[in-house]
């Protein structure tokens, strides 16, 4: 395949937003907490705004209330698609590589790319959908997905993805919580080998009583057969391909919603993370530009799904800000075999890459043939995201991926940060295997002990916390902001906590450790314990459940399930297969249990607390020191637990 056009620029020229050397950061990160908002308001003018702001930042911790940019107008779409028509008009802007690798590329220039969000806005218009008015996504990575994104942005309508492995069940969850009015989806799935039935999952999930629904509107993408209901469904095609190409950009105010994005916590069900358009607009730009020191004309890719944040802030709205060229992965990395990301990083001459761990580990466990094949030459930065990288897969990733001539940008961030909050930037950083390093400027972490204390100096492992707000950090958690202060801003005063542990070496970079709360890390994918211990009691002979993680080679963390039954389990296996029919039912096939123990009790303190750390100690293989077990309510089971552990 010829190389698509992406030279609008000479690679040598530096973007607006991006620093170019470890001592320019050095002076930089002083200068963003010295003058936080003189920092960000000089970051926020290179920006289009329809009005500028009357204030850069009003904020407390509090309640909490963060606003930035306050009374500025703009459109984010504007900024992603309009702003660019002029100069690189005719420069790639998505990259799509279908599932089948025979398959031709399909391109959107930016030119393209404003057309198709214009006239697909002004389809949802049509449709009755206007300013903030809730869409759900429900698609598989084709570039219909980004497309729609942004034609929501574009009137102001606010996006909920829901990633399209989750189960019609959780699905129908998300909907109600944020009542949407519509759902954009697609007809079918097409990942790996499969032919994966997306909009009967839409079908399952409105008959559970998702009465705010209007319109459902189906994307074909393999064209399989599927049921419409008339006045409800409608084909994508039939209502986007006759409108107009020119859509104008709702003017939105800095601090209205953007998206919301569910994800889990350590308690309930999971919660709708709330963006605003103004400081993740400034965010996600200045992060993707710095971390993965891009150029004009260079190729990115970041392999996540689109259904989750790293996808919002990586494929499309930080690389389109910034006018890069994206690439949007409709496979696997497994398909047709662990060749595949190395494949279309020969062909479409990769220059960042960005990935998770888990691809990582599961890729280097089929052997360095699959890597040997393919000229990698093109690369320049990599990248890992979602969970703590190991050593081992650290130096894989470098050594046979990089060929140690590209820097590893660990990034550290979450769902609520919008956008990466420690990481490298590109080859300027000093890199440590499995650190993520140093804070991105206007970033200001620390570590505090369990009594809120701040430890100061270098050396130390702590809770951490962030004590000054960025511009994307979360908003609120949709129709309840009282438990987005509760989760991150009660434990300690003007701060706000994000649930993970870390340690801040002598030369002060950060290591990630790992949660400290009830939420595990499965392939990269977030699970709160609680959510998936309510999808097994969904079995009707289960009587109480516990669940934890346990180290996994290729996943990072496993799921370990404790199980209390009503009498005696007759065939285990049987049993087995319908709890993770359950789970898959309440959650999807991503919450599946690894190990499932049959006990007859689980160890409980005096006021009825489940030990998890025991049962944590239990599911790793390591039962030597189980710590005083003397004060439990229940010590018999432990030996019980212990005895038929499943390692
Ligand atoms: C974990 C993903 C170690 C962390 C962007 C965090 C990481 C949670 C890293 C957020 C990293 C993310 N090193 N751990 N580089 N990146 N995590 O919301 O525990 O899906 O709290 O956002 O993933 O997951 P989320």
């Amino acid at each position: 395949m010829a190389r698509p056009n992406t030279k609008a620029y000479q690679k040598t020229d530096r973007m607006t937003l991006q620093i170019n050397s470890f001592d320019e950061y050095k002076e930089v990160y002083k200068r963003s907490v010295e003058d936080p908002e003189g920092f960000w308001a000089e970051q926020a003018s290179s920006f289009t705004w329809k009005k500028k702001w009357d204030k850069v930042l009003d904020w407390n911790f509090k309640e909490p209330n963060v606003k930035w940019f306050v009374g500025g107008q703009m459109n984010i779409t504007e900024n992603c698609l309009d702003r660019h028509l002029e100069e690189r008009g005719d420069q790639v802007a998505i990259l799509f590589e279908p599932n089948d690798p025979d398959a031709p590329n399909k391109t959107y220039t930016y030119k393209e790319l404003h057309a198709e969000v214009g006239k697909t806005a002004n389809a949802l218009k049509a449709n009755g959908i206007g300013k903030g008015d809730r869409v759900c996504f429900y698609m598989p990575m084709v570039p219909e997905l980004a497309i729609g994104v942004l034609a929501c942005a574009r009137i102001g309508a606010i996006h909920s993805v829901v990633f399209a492995g989750f189960s019609a069940q959780a699905l129908a969850d998300r909907i109600k919580d944020a009542t949407c009015k519509a759902v954009i989806c697609s007809d079918y799935n097409a990942r790996g080998a499969k032919n994966i039935p997306v909009k009967k999952v839409v079908d399952d999930a409105l008959a559970m009583g998702c009465d705010s629904i209007e319109t459902v509107l189906v994307h074909q993408n393999t064209g399989g057969e599927v049921q419409m209901e008339t006045g409800r469904d409608k084909w994508w095609h039939e209502e986007v391909d006759g409108q107009p190409t020119d859509c104008p950009a709702e003017p939105m105010d800095s601090e209205d919603m953007l998206f919301i994005l569910y994800t889990s916590g350590s308690t309930g069900k999971p919660k709708g993370v709330v963006h605003t358009c103004g400081g993740y607009m400034v965010y996600t730009a200045y992060s993707f530009q710095n971390v993965f020191q891009y150029k004009p004309g260079d190729i990115y890719w970041c392999t996540a799904d689109i259904g989750w944040i790293t996808g919002h802030s990586y494929i499309v709205y930080g690389p389109l800000l910034s006018g890069a060229t994206t690439v949007m992965f409709e496979g696997v990395p497994t398909y047709p075999d662990a060749g595949r990301f190395w494949q279309v990083c020969e062909k479409l001459k990769v220059n960042q890459f960005y990935t998770a761990p888990t691809a990582i580990r599961a890729l280097m466990a089929q052997g360095d043939e699959y890597v040997e094949q393919y000229d990698l030459s093109s690369l320049s930065v990599l990248g890992s995201v979602g969970e703590p990288i190991n050593e081992e897969a650290w130096e894989w990733y470098h050594e046979k991926i990089g060929k140690k001539n590209c820097p590893i940008v660990d990034t550290w961030w979450q769902t609520e940060t919008g956008g990466i909050m420690i990481g490298g930037l590109g080859s300027h950083s000093p890199m440590k295997p499995a650190h993520a390093g140093y804070p991105l400027p206007g970033i200001q972490p620390c570590l505090l002990d369990a009594d809120g204390n701040e430890l100061e100096g270098n050396g130390i492992e702590g809770l951490l916390c962030i004590k000054y707000p960025w511009p994307s950090i979360l908003r609120t958690t949709y129709g309840d902001h009282e438990r987005c202060r509760q989760t991150y801003f009660s434990a300690f005063p003007d701060k706000y906590f994000t649930g993970d542990g870390a340690r801040r070496d002598k030369d002060g970079m950060y290591r990630i450790i790992g949660r400290v709360d009830d939420v595990i890390n499965v392939s990269g994918h977030r699970m709160g314990t609680a959510e998936v211990e309510n999808a097994i009691n969904e079995h009707p002979m289960v009587v109480e459940s516990a669940v934890v993680g346990y180290p996994h080679d290729i996943k990072g963390q496993g799921i370990y399930a404790y199980i209390i039954t009503a009498g005696p389990v007759e065939d285990e296996e049987a049993f087995r297969k319908e709890v993770l029919a359950v789970v898959t039912k309440e959650i999807g096939p991503i919450a599946k249990p690894d190990k499932i123990q049959v006990v007859s009790g689980l160890p409980k303190t005096r006021s009825g607390k489940i030990m998890r750390r025991i049962l944590r100690k239990v599911a790793s293989g390591d039962t030597s020191n189980l710590g005083d077990t003397s004060t439990l309510l229940n010590p018999e089971v432990v030996d019980e637990i212990k005895n038929n552990a499943l390692v």
